[in-house]
């Protein structure tokens, strides 16, 4: 299955795309993850990222295009994927069409406050895992590997704010392009548990 997890800023992509992986044996490709992977190691790439990132706005069409483009090409993706973070413009849509045929775009809906509160309570751990800072109880550590948790730069302050306007500005009009392709589903987040948004993924999924 070739799937996109398309969504705003907070959604659930990443949350729910590690569970996909785990289940249906699919790598997570979060080009998210790539770039902050890249930062960490202090690549060209990282450095070129970071200032769009931190700022909350989209890193230029090219230098993503590219490194989706060969990540696709690795032999874990022979049987299918999940894109979480791509496409995120018109651009990087019609650019994926021209290599890629596509089976499922899940379609996460969730009110902009509840993201706001959601982007802005994420705590993360080095190991991978997140949390919400609603759901630690006042614990600073990871449940996984007992590690500090921290909050990613982009989710301080008003670049939260930014992101969600970016998102409608430039990847909102996504929905449109797959809906047009019939490869759209909706999933509602709004007032559902992990688990239920989870479950209501796994039944459009298991209908590919
Ligand atoms: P990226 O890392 O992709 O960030 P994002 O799209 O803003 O998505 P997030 O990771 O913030 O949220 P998510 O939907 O994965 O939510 P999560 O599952 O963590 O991109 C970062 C930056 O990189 C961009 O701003 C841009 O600069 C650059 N970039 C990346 N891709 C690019 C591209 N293609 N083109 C150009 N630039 C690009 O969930 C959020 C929180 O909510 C978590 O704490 C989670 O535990 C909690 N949660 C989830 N679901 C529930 C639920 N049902 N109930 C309660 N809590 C929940």
């Amino acid at each position: 299955m070739k799937l996109i997890f398309l969504g705003a800023p907070g959604a659930g992509k990443g949350t729910h795309a590690t569970k996909v992986k785990a289940d249906y044996a699919l790598p997570h490709i979060s080009t998210g993850d790539i770039f902050r992977a890249n930062l960490k190691e202090g690549t060209p790439l990282g450095l070129k990222a970071k200032g769009y990132m931190d700022k909350g706005e989209l890193v230029p069409d090219e230098l993503v295009i590219d490194l989706v483009k060969d990540r696709l090409t690795w032999p874990d993706c022979q049987n299918g994927y999940i894109l979480d973070g791509f496409p995120r413009t018109i651009k990087q849509a019609e650019a994926l069409d021209s290599f890629q045929d596509i089976d499922a775009v899940i379609n996460l809906v969730l009110d902009d406050e509840t993201i706001i509160r959601r982007v802005s309570g994420r705590r993360m751990c080095s190991c991978g895992a997140t949390y919400n800072v609603e759901l630690l109880g006042g614990k600073t550590t990871c449940e996984k590997c007992g590690k500090e948790l921290y909050q990613r730069e982009d989710d301080k302050g008003d670049t939260v704010r930014t992101r969600l306007e970016v998102y409608n500005r430039d990847t909102a009009p996504l929905i449109a392009y797959y809906r047009n392709k019939n490869l759209l589903t909706d999933i509602d987040c709004n007032g559902k548990s992990i688990d239920e948004v989870y479950q209501a993924i796994c039944n459009e999924l298991d209908k590919i």
